[in-house]
């Protein structure tokens, strides 16, 4: 087959694919090739993928290790769906059930994150009996109407009337706290809101808490250590399921752990999981306590392609590679670096009001005044533009849109970081506020 130029792929993407398909950049690369922490276009340009398909391939693009093992099960069996018994689904989730903490043993998979989601608000319901969600306000957890509904951002939230029962509660988001107050000494006012919600919107019994445990495209809002523990109690004093969204927070982009909510010391109710889980495969999934998942009798949920042997197959080896090669304690290490030099870059540039995140899991939300915080829009759109001009992937999010999201596979070295870091300086001098 001709391939074809990359005008005309830009051409018939727009006639042939919906608007609402959207692409990053201006100018955007048509990306042809890619090799672990790096992709190429078609004109043959190298780029450091510091975005990882968004949050997605934490092994490494097309790894070998992970390629061999699909190329094998493609050539044996791809599809029957779980009306028929098979292994790579069953070797799947005896590895989920060992790497996630506390009691959590017994899986659902999907194909995506949203799936994940909506699967377990289900499970909430009808394991509790309760019909009331908590959610946070800058989360986001999937474009399904469900959702959309416990997603906490308007630009995110559309074509309305919502699924009921859903209440927001401010996230800890302490560069611009919604109570006015600064942490440590803020007694924790956001984990109180919780409390008052429940209380003033709810009939005192929830179905579940959801949050993420770093707030991804919401702008990588990192809560202090002691709130999800405080939310916790809260939680389970009113009866729900703590929910906790690991789609961009699993399979070790936050270092040295799993799972992001470990990093705070819970163990949750019910984990959901995609994008890193599959390392760029279409797989999702949630997993939960036998005596939970048995509140979801046989035949009363069903999807056709969750855990298909090829899906399965492949995020099993891509938990096996982190595993192996150690990139969870590489992301903590490496992480920890590049967190350093952004604390640098910020005393150099006053556009950078705030830097935040863990492990491999940065944001720099960008400021037009650090006094007024007015978010710098333009500046983000810029910056991330340059960036890719000069070889470098990076992402963005915030409810203004005015955070990068720095989420590489976790498998980038220093020489990456220096490199990045190079070149964010040299961009950064050429944007002017
Ligand atoms: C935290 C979180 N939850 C859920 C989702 C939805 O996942 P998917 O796009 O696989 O449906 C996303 C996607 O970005 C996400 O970031």
């Amino acid at each position: 087959m001709k391939t074809l130029e990359k005008n005309e792929i830009l051409e018939k993407r727009k006639e042939f694919l919906m608007p609402s398909v959207s692409h990053y950049y201006e100018n955007p690369p048509v990306i042809a090739k890619g090799s672990m922490q790096y992709v190429w276009d078609t004109e043959g340009k190298k780029y450091l993928d510091m975005f990882a398909g968004i949050v997605t391939v934490n092994a490494g693009h097309c790894h070998p290790e992970i390629a061999k093992r699909l190329k094998e099960q493609i050539d044996t069996l791809q599809h029957t769906t779980t009306m028929y018994v098979t292994e790579p689904i069953v070797r799947l989730a005896m590895k989920l059930a060992e790497i996630t903490p506390g009691d959590l043993k017994q899986s659902f998979i999907t194909n995506s994150g949203t799936e994940a989601n909506e699967g377990a608000a289900l499970l909430s319901k009808m394991a509790t009996g309760s019909q009331d969600f908590i959610a946070l306000r800058n989360s986001f957890h999937g474009r399904s109407m469900m959702s959309m509904s416990l997603t906490g951002q308007y630009n995110w939230r559309i074509g309305g009337p919502y699924v009921a029962g859903v209440q927001f509660v401010s996230s800890a988001y302490c560069y611009r706290c919604p109570f006015g107050k600064t942490y440590p000494s803020c007694s924790l006012e956001c984990a109180k809101d919780v409390e008052n919600v429940i209380r003033a919107a709810t009939p005192g019994k929830i179905a579940a808490f959801i949050a993420e445990p770093i707030q991804g495209n919401g702008g990588v809002i990192t809560p202090p250590p002691e709130y999800f523990k405080e939310v916790h109690v809260i939680v389970k004093k009113y009866g729900g399921l703590f929910i906790s969204d690991e789609v961009q927070t699993g399979f070790g982009r936050t270092g040295n752990k799993w799972f992001g909510i470990e990093q705070w010391g819970i163990t949750p109710d019910i984990m959901t999981m995609a994008k890193g889980m599959g390392n760029g495969l279409p797989i999702g999934g949630f997993i939960t306590k036998p005596e939970i998942a048995a509140k979801l009798g046989p035949g009363q949920h069903f999807n056709t392609f969750g855990g298909n042997p090829i899906c399965s197959t492949g995020a099993l080896a891509s938990i096996e590679v982190i595993e192996k090669e150690g990139l969870k304690e590489n992301a903590a290490k490496i992480g920890a670096y590049f967190k350093d030099k952004l604390v640098e870059l910020k005393d150099k540039f006053q556009l950078i009001g705030d830097i935040r995140g863990m492990g491999l899991m940065l944001g720099l939300e960008f400021v037009k005044d650090r006094k007024t915080k007015e978010p710098a829009i333009k500046e983000t759109k810029q910056f991330m533009e340059f960036c890719k001009d000069k070889g470098l992937l990076v992402g963005k999010g915030g409810l203004d849109g005015n955070v990068i999201r720095i989420t590489p596979p976790l498998r980038i070295t220093k020489e990456d970081v220096d490199l990045a870091v190079q070149i964010f300086d040299s961009v950064l001098k050429e944007i002017k506020v």
